[in-house]
């Protein structure tokens, strides 16, 4: 059977790099998804197709045991490829097939690496319609945990739930070490997202801030703030008060930056969003480069991240209240 699946990519609200040390954290899923379509293969092999994944495209077939063939930059294949091929051995375990072949072909329109869950997106999908290929549909908590375990699997055990769950199931959610809530009473949030073309490396950026913290007792309470404030802005966030919530990203942001996970081109598309009026302004995920996340119910924030000459792309994306849609 040919199946489509596809899941939304996230910004943070709060709490990234704090939720690393148990702190909570409030992912919240966006209007831009990763869209996989999987077809069963007979033979039992993997073939792997991408397009539109603001990278050049790519496809690659093999077989198990077998290494991908293929003329572009290999940590690129290597990357993506890692993604699918653990997806699929979650889809294969929950099938009860080891030897299920696929042919899976993956659309994404969320910047890769840049804070925004692309690879959770395209995992949450890629499971979610290689079972359903089978005629196995798996309940979200499942769906939601198998994502995670190939994140867990690929990055080396430096993977939070807060991707997964939340591309999964939509909306903001609540995490906190392994507990994840998806909260209730979210109003639609005004988000704009400016984009800066790069990416940061998480791991070096996830050390920095762990050498800090063992350095100095603010740098501590920084991250212990960052907790302080993701607990006012999850009851902003209830209240449906976006100003504060605004107010609050604008602090976490600060604290952010204090820690060193900023970035020149992040500065300047945070000051420009606030210039131009936007409720609230910080940057999304690991940091370093890649994107921010805005709160403005106009499009003024919009306009000038778009005439800003460090972003290369500035969209609307409001909250996905779906999470992973079967198609
Ligand atoms: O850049 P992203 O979306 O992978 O987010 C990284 C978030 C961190 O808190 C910095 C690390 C983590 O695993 O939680």
């Amino acid at each position: 059977m040919a199946t489509t699946s596809s899941a939304p990519g996230k910004v943070y609200l709060f709490g990234e790099h704090a939720v690393v040390y148990g702190e909570p954290a409030v992912p919240c899923a966006i209007g831009r998804r990763a869209t996989v379509h999987v077809d069963q293969r007979p033979d039992g092999r993997l073939r792997v197709e991408a397009e539109d994944l603001s990278l050049d495209g790519f496809s690659v077939e093999y077989g198990r045991g077998e290494t991908p063939d293929v003329d572009v930059p290999t940590p690129l294949v290597q990357a993506a490829v890692g993604y699918v091929e653990e997806a699929v051995a979650q889809a294969r375990d929950a099938i009860g097939d080891s030897e299920a072949g696929f042919d899976v072909t993956i659309e994404s329109n969320i910047p890769l690496g840049a804070g925004l869950g692309s690879s959770a997106a395209v995992v949450v999908a890629a499971i979610d319609a290689a079972t359903r290929s089978h005629g196995v549909t798996l309940d979200k908590p499942e769906l939601a945990d198998r994502a995670y375990q190939v994140e867990h699997s690929v990055q080396d055990g430096e993977a939070s739930r807060a991707d997964t769950f939340c591309s999964t199931m939509g909306g903001a959610v609540r995490v906190e070490g392994d507990e994840c809530v998806r909260l209730s009473d979210v109003p639609d949030l005004p988000i704009v997202v400016g984009y800066d073309g790069g990416s940061g490396d998480t791991a070096t950026l996830v050390a920095g801030v762990r050498s800090l913290k063992e350095e100095y007792d603010f740098a501590a309470d920084a991250i212990a703030s960052i907790g302080d404030v993701t607990r006012r802005g999850t009851a902003a966030l209830e209240a449906d008060d976006v100003r504060e919530l605004g107010r609050l990203m604008n602090f976490n942001h600060g604290l952010l930056a204090a820690l060193g996970v900023s970035g020149r081109s992040l500065e300047e598309m945070v000051w420009a969003a606030r210039e131009a009026g936007a409720s609230g302004a910080k940057l999304t995920g690991a940091g370093g480069g890649g994107c921010i996340a805005v709160l403005d119910d106009t499009d003024a924030s919009l306009t000038a991240l778009r005439y800003l000459p460090g972003c290369e792309e500035a969209f609307r994306a409001g909250l996905d209240r779906e999470g992973v849609r079967r198609l």
